[in-house]
C-alpha cells in the first residue's frame, strides 16, 4: 500500500487525476475503472482540463463503472450513468458505447450480474479501478458484511449508505434501495487500484480499512492485499493515523 498525502480535496483531486492521466497516456486503450459519488468529482474535472489542454485523449479507452442503483434507468438524474455522462464522459473524447455501467433496469439480477461479470472478464480486469470509500468502509457499493462477495451482486443498501446517499435526493423515501455493484472479485482484479479520499467524516473509516485487520465489516481492509493499491488522502482523512504513518 502506498500512501500520498494531501493537503485538501483539490489537492487529492490534482494527485490523483496525474496518477489516471500517467495511465492513460502509457496504454491508450486502457481499461478503466471508474466510480461515483463526491470523491471523485475533482478528479474528473482535472481530467477534463487534461483533455482541454491536449494532454489526454480518451478515444481508445473502454471504462467500467463500479455500480448502479436498481431501478434508475440512465436518464435519471440520480443515476450513476447520468453522473458519468455529466462529469466526464460527455466532456471528453470518449466512445460511449466503450463505457460500461450495470444497467439498474435490468429486473433480472442474477442475469445483470453475470452479464457485468463477463464484461470485467472480457477485459481480464481494469488496468486502473478508482475508488472512493464509504463512511462505513464500502468499496462500490460493497457493505459491511459476514464474507467478501467475489462476483458483481445485487445488494441491500445499509441504513447508513442510504442516509449519506439521501442528501442527493428529494426525501428518503426516494432513495433506491438496492444497487448492482461489482464484487470484491472484480476490483481486486484490476491491475492498480487508485483510492481518493478526503474530510474527517472519512477518518474512522480509514482507520479500520487501512490500519486495521482485514475483515468484510470493513470493506476496504481487502485493499490492503492488492499488489499495486494507492491512497491518495487528504490530512484531515489522515486524522486519525497520522502516529500510524
Ligand atoms: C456511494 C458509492 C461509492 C462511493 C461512496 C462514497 O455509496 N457507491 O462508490 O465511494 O458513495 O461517496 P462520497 O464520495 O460522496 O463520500
Amino acid at each position: 500500500m502506498r500512501i500520498i498525502r494531501a493537503k485538501d480535496y483539490n489537492d487529492v483531486s490534482r494527485k490523483a487525476a496525474n496518477i489516471i492521466a500517467a495511465q492513460v497516456q502509457l496504454k491508450p486503450d486502457c481499461v478503466l475503472g471508474l466510480a461515483t459519488g463526491s470523491s471523485p468529482v475533482g478528479t474528473y474535472q482535472e481530467l477534463i482540463k487534461k483533455y482541454e489542454s491536449g494532454d489526454l485523449d480518451f478515444s481508445k479507452v473502454h471504462t467500467v463503472n463500479l455500480d448502479e442503483y436498481v431501478g434508475l434507468d440512465a436518464d435519471h438524474d440520480q443515476s450513476y450513468a447520468y453522473f458519468m455522462r455529466t462529469n466526464l464522459f460527455d466532456h471528453v473524447n470518449i466512445d460511449q458505447a466503450n463505457c460500461n455501467i450495470p444497467n439498474g433496469m435490468n429486473p433480472d439480477a442474477e442475469g445483470e450480474c453475470a452479464r457485468y461479470d463477463a464484461v470485467i472478464a472480457s477485459f481480464g480486469g481494469a488496468d486502473l479501478q478508482l475508488l472512493g470509500l464509504g463512511p462505513n468502509g464500502h468499496i462500490g457499493f460493497n457493505e459491511p458484511a459476514d464474507a467478501f462477495v467475489k462476483g458483481t451482486n445485487k445488494v441491500e443498501l445499509t441504513k447508513a449508505t442510504i442516509d449519506a446517499n439521501a442528501r442527493f435526493f428529494e426525501s428518503w423515501d426516494d432513495v433506491p434501495k438496492f444497487a448492482y455493484t461489482m464484487g470484491i472479485g472484480g476490483i481486486m482484479q484490476s491491475k492498480r487500484v487508485l483510492l481518493v479520499v478526503n474530510g474527517e467524516k472519512k477518518a474512522q473509516a480509514v482507520k479500520d480499512c487501512f490500519f486495521g485487520p482485514i475483515t468484510p465489516k470493513a470493506p476496504g481492509s481487502i485493499l490492503q492485499l492488492h499488489p499495486d493499491f494507492t491512497l491518495v488522502a487528504d490530512e484531515a482523512a489522515l486524522s486519525l493515523v497520522q502516529d500510524l504513518l
